[in-house]
């Protein structure tokens, strides 16, 4: 039987030769006093070139939307020239590479700014049991509980709005394909929408409309600076981390977006599925809703594994599947799930931490293997 996750797909003016797209992960391996990515993340992703398409960690658009040490931005020029060295090494490989751009609002800490500035959100509603990694005066990232946050003025949102658009373009600028902007997982613009979180009184809160104003202004300005096509944006509707609630009207909250994002003509909606479940489910109803609200390319991502991905895409609930955990071990995870062969187990205790251990030393298959499989 041909798969059709090895069948071609165009998405923002790329042909992609296959439908496996690499998800975002922080790695966490810049260091710290440039934040820039290094030799070694352009090594990483080059190694993972085979993917149709690579979304590449999420990326800080300034120093306000930090949340974590040691990941690497997208404001400054030595970042910039970090990542043209990524995207070159991707395109010599025959890849293709997107970067995700990235505020994480609320989730965050004073020490992550040299300014000792808080974190800052829809309002000032705080995480109680979330832990986020800073140095602390240590040479290893430690947990500490997140800082309590500022509410975002009206004007200032209009700034991050601006941090956006400089982020696009020096994306552009770094050699990247496309962008995806970070709308999933309960940080900055999840939180916006959360009507739980979101107590505001401006044009910013209340309504469904308000609440994802803040979203539609960012991709509506970031489109208009690179062009739409090779824009994304990525949601995860029934998502509960970074404490968040589950939305009282998913149907209406995430067609709307879904709708509204259509009609800017964006080149792709990216739904992450944090259970692992939902998007199997036939009987459910958020998926085939989105699937009619959004005309453009959808990525599904969440506990895929061969079986399902081609499931998937034959009942056409999406176009593109992407694979997180899978990609970090993983580094010829396309070869591997075309040839049917065994996946390697990612080490959780490298995740974040351990420089060129457990980041660029997962083996791909070996000739003798690849006649086995
Ligand atoms: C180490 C790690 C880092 C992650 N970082 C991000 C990120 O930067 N942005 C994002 O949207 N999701 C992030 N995720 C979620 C993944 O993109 C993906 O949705 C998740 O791993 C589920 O896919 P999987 O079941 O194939 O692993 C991260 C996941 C992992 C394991």
């Amino acid at each position: 039987m041909s798969r059709k996750l090895f069948s071609r797909h165009s998405l923002g003016g790329k042909l992609l030769p296959n439908r496996v797209v690499m998800a975002p992960m922080n790695r966490n391996r810049a260091t710290d006093w440039q934040l820039a990515p290094r030799a070694m993340t352009a090594k990483y992703y080059a190694q993972r070139a085979s993917a149709g398409l690579i979304v590449a960690e999420g990326t800080p658009v300034s120093p306000q939307a930090r949340g974590c040490a040691r990941t690497p931005g997208i404001y400054s020029g030595r970042q910039v020239a970090g990542w043209r060295k990524v995207t070159a090494a991707v395109h010599e490989g025959g890849g293709r590479i997107y970067l995700q751009l990235w505020h994480v609002g609320r989730v965050g800490h004073c020490s992550l700014r040299a300014d000792g500035s808080p974190p800052v959100g829809p309002s000032t509603k705080a995480l109680h049991s979330d832990r986020v990694p800073i140095l602390n005066g240590s040479s290893e990232p430690v947990l500490v509980p997140c800082d309590p946050p500022r509410a975002l003025a009206t004007d200032e949102v209009r700034l991050i709005v601006a941090d956006f658009v400089r982020a696009a373009h020096n994306a552009i600028a770094a050699g990247f394909d496309g962008v995806e902007i970070h709308a999933a997982n309960g940080y900055l613009f999840d939180q916006f929408r959360c009507p739980y979180l979101n107590d505001r009184v401006d044009q910013y809160g209340g309504t469904t409309s308000n609440r994802w104003r803040f979203l539609l202004e960012t991709v509506q300005a970031v489109a208009e600076a690179i062009g739409g096509a090779r824009v994304g944006v990525r949601i995860s509707p029934l998502g509960s981390a970074h404490e968040m609630l589950p939305d009282p009207d998913p149907l209406v909250t995430f067609g709307y977006l879904a709708t509204r994002l259509g009609q800017l003509k964006i080149g792709h909606l990216h739904v992450y599925d944090q259970e692992g479940s939902w998007i199997h489910d036939r009987q459910g109803e958020l998926l085939p809703h989105l699937r009619a609200c959004f005309p453009g390319t959808m990525i599904l991502c969440g506990g895929f594994d061969r079986e399902r991905a081609e499931s998937a895409l034959r009942a056409g609930c999406g176009d593109l599947i992407a694979f997180g955990k899978h990609f970090i071990a993983n580094p010829d995870l396309v070869q591997r799930l075309r040839i049917g062969a065994p996946l390697a187990t990612w080490n959780s205790t490298t995740v974040y931490k351990g420089g060129a251990k457990g980041y660029i030393d997962y083996p791909a298959l070996d000739a003798a293997a690849i006649t086995a499989a």
